[in-house]
């Protein structure tokens, strides 16, 4: 990992900490590689019938459960002869049909967009896999006598991801669409747990210089876009701050314009890059200039890139790095990175206003 020579430390605040939330998603975080050796088991013993050749591979979920599509589809990109759909919406893509393979995730079975794109997935014909902990979801899906990937309850679901990613490459491998990942989850499993000391003290060096900041991430290869959008979903609920995630070359394409207004936002803005040896070379230069380009419209920078492993380990460890920075940014913020109030609230009204 390379760090802005002007970046200084912030120290860690006096703030009323909450150790205890914080100690139990640090748990959660760092229990990624058992999660999906112990997924990747219960994956394996359900009969998920005969394989199947669809073009199109759907995954319906949201938030937590849905960010898998993106990690899916960033794998299998530039290799499978099938495109990973991902739909966060209540009904599914009009290309959903008998031939498409649906895999419908919700980790409490009980979200309501989720519930009706399987709906909707019934209607279609499509070949469903429900990925669950139970709810409503698991119910409706054994009613139908559909396959269901039954995974371990009581947990937040985003720190559940390795229960509900694991299933996703194992499903691939079953139904004979994709068969590298799932030969490799453990093995990488394996190596990230020995990771995890030194992905820790990086989490930590950044959360220090994002404290009080606005984070900027960006993935510079499809295999890491996903990886980025993680980093958002866990900066905004376990740290509670606002995140931006940008893709490049994309980026130089318009969003480097916009570098530096408002400027109250420039002051405070954090770049953090996610390099991969699948950055195009080019994509490796148009960083470079972009940061000379741009210099100025943002406080620090840090390049991040994990050179060893399969890509699949490589993505794993990017995401429990940003997994680490959240938590360790809900420390230094002194907020607890367990509860997800708002979402819950939400999810409470639309319960009490039935359509
Ligand atoms: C909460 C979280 C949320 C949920 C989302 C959908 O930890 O990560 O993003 O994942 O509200 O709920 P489920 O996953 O139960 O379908």
């Amino acid at each position: 990992m390379k760090e802005d020579k002007r970046m200084t430390s912030c120290p860690v605040g006096k703030e009323a900490l909450s150790q205890s939330g914080y100690a139990r998603m640090l748990e959660l975080v760092t229990g990624l590689p058992k999660q999906l050796t112990a997924a990747e088991a219960i994956a394996r013993q359900v009969d998920l019938g005969p394989r199947c050749d669809s073009r199109y591979v759907i995954v319906a979920g949201m938030g937590g459960s849905g960010i898998g599509a993106e990690l899916v589809g960033g794998l299998v990109a530039n290799k499978a002869k099938f495109v990973v759909v991902p739909c966060r919406d209540y009904s599914l893509p009009n290309v959903a049909d008998s031939n498409s393979l649906c895999f419908v995730v919700s980790y409490s079975g009980n979200t309501e967009e989720t519930l009706s794109a399987f709906a909707d997935a019934r209607r279609r014909r499509c070949r469903i896999v429900a990925i669950t902990s139970g709810g409503r979801l698991a119910e409706l899906a054994k009613k139908a006598r559909l396959p269901v990937i039954l995974v371990p309850s009581g947990l937040p679901p985003r720190a559940a991801l390795g229960y509900l990613f694991a299933p996703l490459v194992v499903a691939l491998q079953k139904l004979g669409l994709y068969q590298e990942l799932g030969q490799e989850l453990n093995r990488a499993a394996d190596l990230l747990s020995r990771r995890q000391k030194s992905l820790h003290r990086k989490a930590k060096l950044i959360a220090d210089c994002l404290r009080g900041q606005f984070p900027l991430v960006y993935s510079t290869t499809r295999l890491l876009d996903g990886v980025a959008e993680r980093w958002r979903c866990q900066l905004n609920e376990n740290a509670k701050v606002m995140c931006h995630t940008s893709s490049l070359p994309e980026h130089n394409h318009n969003e480097i314009v916009g570098m530096g207004r408002p400027i109250f936002l420039a002051r405070h803005s954090v770049i953090v890059a996610l390099l991969d040896s699948t950055t195009h070379p080019r994509t490796r230069q148009r960083l470079k200039h972009l940061l000379d380009i741009a210099r100025g419209t943002f406080r620090h920078k840090f390049l991040v890139e994990i050179t060893s492993g399969s890509e699949l380990f490589r993505m794993l460890s990017l995401i429990m790095l940003g997994d680490l920075v959240s938590v360790e940014l809900a420390l230094r913020l002194g907020v607890d990175p367990m509860p997800v109030a708002r979402i819950d609230e939400l999810k409470r009204r639309m319960s009490l206003a039935k359509r």
